[in-house]
């Protein structure tokens, strides 16, 4: 029986994720290094420091005090990136899932590596939805670790195997699975295979509830 669900934020909940690529890419212009769609892929769920660490990974001339500036310079980017986001950027079909999980007395949480996530929640005022918040703040191993999914689900009060972990992260789905958490893979995760299952779009999340356990592994 799932009695919880954990989101990730950053591409799930809202589009943020094309904000994060565009901060990481002045940032990578700026220095010369190369970046594209597909690097980006992978810094999905990954920490900010983590992040940087992927762009570098074929240079070695930065320093751990250059690479300190570079990550605050990009989360300054991204934060003025941030300031126009309001609740016209969710998607309609996000406030009326979360609500009519609600009304099924699931219990609800984000579970996000970002240490943004709760100015990010106020902005687009879903503050209210979740019963818990587990994020880069919470955290000191962001995804593929556990540690911010298997937080959640504590401040849930609920085990990993009663709540599903709803992820667009490669990395996000590796966590879920190494938590024992039921993993659904959406947007970029909907393309990978070791989710448990992949949907279009959040709206999917009520029919994977109203199935039977044996079906949903099926
Ligand atoms: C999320 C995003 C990542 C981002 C990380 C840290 O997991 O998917 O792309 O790097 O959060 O975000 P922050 O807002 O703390 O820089
Ligand atoms: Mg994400």
């Amino acid at each position: 029986m799932i009695k919880g669900v954990i989101f990730d934020l950053d591409g799930v909940i809202v589009h943020t994720d094309e904000m994060h690529y565009q901060a990481w890419k002045r940032i990578a212009e700026r220095i010369g290094v190369e970046f594209d769609r597909e690097t980006n892929n992978r810094l999905r769920g990954v920490s900010r420091m983590d992040s940087l660490n992927i762009i570098l990974e074929n240079t070695s001339c930065f320093s751990d005090t250059d690479k300190q500036r570079l990550a605050d310079e990009k989360n300054a980017i991204y934060r003025r990136l941030l300031d126009g986001l309001t609740k016209n950027d969710v998607d309609a079909a996000v406030p009326k899932t979360l609500r009519e999980l609600r009304n099924r007395k699931i219990k609800l949480a984000i579970g996000s590596s970002s240490k943004n996530a709760a100015l990010i929640l106020n902005k687009i005022e879903l503050t209210e939805y979740f019963d818990a918040v587990s994020d880069g703040n919470n955290i000191t191993r962001s995804k593929p670790d556990p540690e911010v999914f298997l937080k959640a689900a504590e401040y849930l009060g609920l085990a990993p195997y009663e709540c599903a972990v709803v992820e667009d992260a490669y990395a996000g789905i590796d966590a879920a699975r190494a938590g024992g958490f039921f993993s659904i893979g959406i947007g970029d995760a909907s393309g990978y295979d070791r989710a448990d299952v992949r949907i279009r779009g959040v709206a999917n999340v009520l029919k994977i509830m109203d199935m039977p356990l044996d079906r949903r592994l099926g």
